[in-house]
């Protein structure tokens, strides 16, 4: 059922004000998960998920992501020139073959839904996905692959969904749901952004994996600023959820994998972490010395006084 989904947009024109300076004058999604900048692991995702065309929506400091995403003449040069320089050029290389990339400004920062808005003219009246670069998605699990195959299944949009603490739920868009004849496949009646806890319909959490429809274009030009004043992708596709209004219906993916969280400090510094101690390469020595590193930080408390024996 209708067109298969080939774009990816990636809203990558926040401020980064919560790792400043480091963001002062490179964007937030140029910082390193370990030896990646953060946007590329998203960038393999969509290729691996069959993605071929990326759309990046910047701010400012732009020149770097374009620069990441393209050829770099002088440095392969130099590499090639050696040959034990063999895997190093192709870890340069790799970053430029993922996927046809493609950049647009937003020129306003007036919200997420806005940044969305702006790929408007790039992808047509096509469904696409939207992937936030604060949310990277383990390899090993297949989540975008499963929300393309729902949404060719069943139309619309589909969102993907994670139960999170009711205490977290405030950080994050909310669904109100009900089930489907598929397990894990919710059909989604409606979404309120970030809500009070004690408001909050569900525990069921957006974690920036979207594939929706064109029709969501219309909804964003008739959305007025909501939470925070900004346009929110959410207040849009909650007008989707709609049956009278075309773009839906909307469904949830609910994702029970691994997820990490680049957002803000702790959770960035979680993420490298976790994903390097399961790096083949760097995993095995990585641990050990994670294990002895906090064998001799614990019991917590002041890391300079001496442990007891
Ligand atoms: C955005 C969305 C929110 C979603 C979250 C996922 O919020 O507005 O609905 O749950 O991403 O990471 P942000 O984290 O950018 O404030």
């Amino acid at each position: 059922m209708g067109t298969r989904v080939t774009k990816a947009v990636i809203p990558a024109a926040g401020l980064g004000t919560r790792f400043l300076p480091a963001t002062k004058a490179t964007p937030k999604e140029m910082l390193p998960v370990v030896d990646k900048p953060a946007i590329q692991y998203v960038v393999e995702e969509a290729a691996r998920a069959g993605l071929t065309d990326v759309l990046v929506v910047t701010g400012r400091n732009k020149a770097s992501l374009e620069d990441h995403f393209d050829r770099a003449y002088e440095l392969e040069d130099k590499l090639e020139g050696d040959e034990g320089k063999r895997e190093m050029l192709d870890r340069v290389r790799d970053s430029t073959d993922l996927a046809s990339m493609h950049f647009v400004r937003q020129h306003d920062p007036r919200g997420l839904g806005h940044a969305v808005a702006c790929a408007a003219p790039h992808v047509g009246r096509e469904p696409f996905a939207v992937m936030l670069g604060d949310d990277l998605i383990d390899e090993r699990d297949d989540l975008l692959p499963q929300m393309i195959d729902v949404q060719a299944q069943r139309g619309g949009c589909v969102l993907a969904l994670m139960e999170v603490p009711p205490e977290q739920i405030s950080l994050y868009g909310c669904a109100s749901v009900e089930a489907t004849d598929e397990d894990d496949v919710v059909r989604v009646s409606g979404l309120v952004e970030k809500p009070a806890m004690d408001e909050a319909p569900s525990n069921l959490a957006l974690i920036g994996r979207y594939v929706l429809s064109p029709e969501i274009f219309d909804a964003l030009a008739e959305t007025p600023p909501g939470r925070g004043g900004e346009i929110q992708v959410t207040d849009a596709i909650a007008r989707l959820t709609d049956p009278s209004v075309a773009g839906g219906p909307v469904h949830g993916v609910i994702f029970r994998g691994r997820r990490y969280d680049t957002g803000d400090k702790a959770d960035y510094l979680r993420s490298i972490v976790q994903i390097a101690a399961d790096r083949v390469d760097l995993g095995p020595e990585f641990r050990a010395w994670l294990a002895e590193f906090v064998a001799a930080r614990l019991p917590l408390g002041d890391p300079d006084q001496p442990l007891k024996p």
